[in-house]
């Protein structure tokens, strides 16, 4: 299975990745993992999903997947549905849209039975351990209370990456740690990297920014 790119943008469920918005994104990722050769994954609106995986040449995930398998359920997205719209992988447990501990384990176990990646979130090093233990392919360490805030975690709070990193690997280096919350510039990429991690999750820098593309290139610049 292939690894998650240094860069992850969420689009959430603001009104600038919606709809065409989104796809224009999405276009402009792609354009800027190719101009620079650093790796960048998008996340777009659920229902958007099929139309990003279809047009992006970049791996989309889903933002968010219920543990249930395919069947009579109304109104939610199932890994099946996941990868039938081309997507690669999904988020989960982000603190935007918490779970419990058994759905994360259903979901990670049968992501791997359907060769989806699972990129699961974490609001701490102790849940980043834990959720380590149910072997998913990355963990994103993110302190609620600095997420959207423009403050980065790479720097505000550089010990919750370094310990998330060190519980994580301990446990199983082939897991990737990733941090977010704050990170808008290629100097919080770097910071982060300097501290283990092996990229960024990050939404409101880019999404909200008057130009993406430049915040983009200054975020890739951060990835030697
Ligand atoms: O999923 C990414 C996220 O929660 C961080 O958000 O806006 O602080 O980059 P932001």
């Amino acid at each position: 299975m292939s690894k998650v790119p240094p860069i992850v943008l969420n689009f959430k469920a603001y009104s600038e990745s919606a709809g065409e918005k989104g796809m224009s994104l999405v276009k402009t990722c792609e354009e800027v993992a190719e101009e620079t050769g650093v790796g960048i994954a998008v996340c777009p609106q659920q229902v958007d999903l099929a139309l990003a995986a279809e047009k992006a040449g970049i791996p989309v995930y889903a933002q968010h997947v219920e543990a249930f398998e395919a069947g009579s359920r109304t109104g939610y997205v199932v890994l099946e549905a996941v990868k039938a719209s081309g997507a690669q992988g999904t988020l989960l447990n982000h603190s935007e849209h918490p779970m419990e501990i058994a759905a994360i384990e259903a979901v990670i176990r049968r992501a791997k039975e359907l060769g989806l990646i699972t990129l699961a979130c974490a609001n701490n090093t102790e849940v980043s351990r834990s959720i380590a233990a149910l072997g998913p392919s990355a963990i994103a360490v993110e302190p609620p209370a600095l997420i959207g805030s423009g403050i980065p975690v790479s720097k505000a709070d550089p010990g919750i990456v370094s310990d998330s990193v060190e519980a994580v690997k301990n446990l199983d280096p082939k897991i990737q740690v990733f941090c977010g919350a704050g990170i808008s510039t290629g100097s919080d990429v770097k910071a982060a990297l300097e501290l283990g991690a092996e990229g960024v999750l990050l939404a409101s820098g880019v999404v909200k920014a008057s130009d993406p593309r430049k915040v983009l290139l200054d975020l890739a610049s951060g990835v030697p």
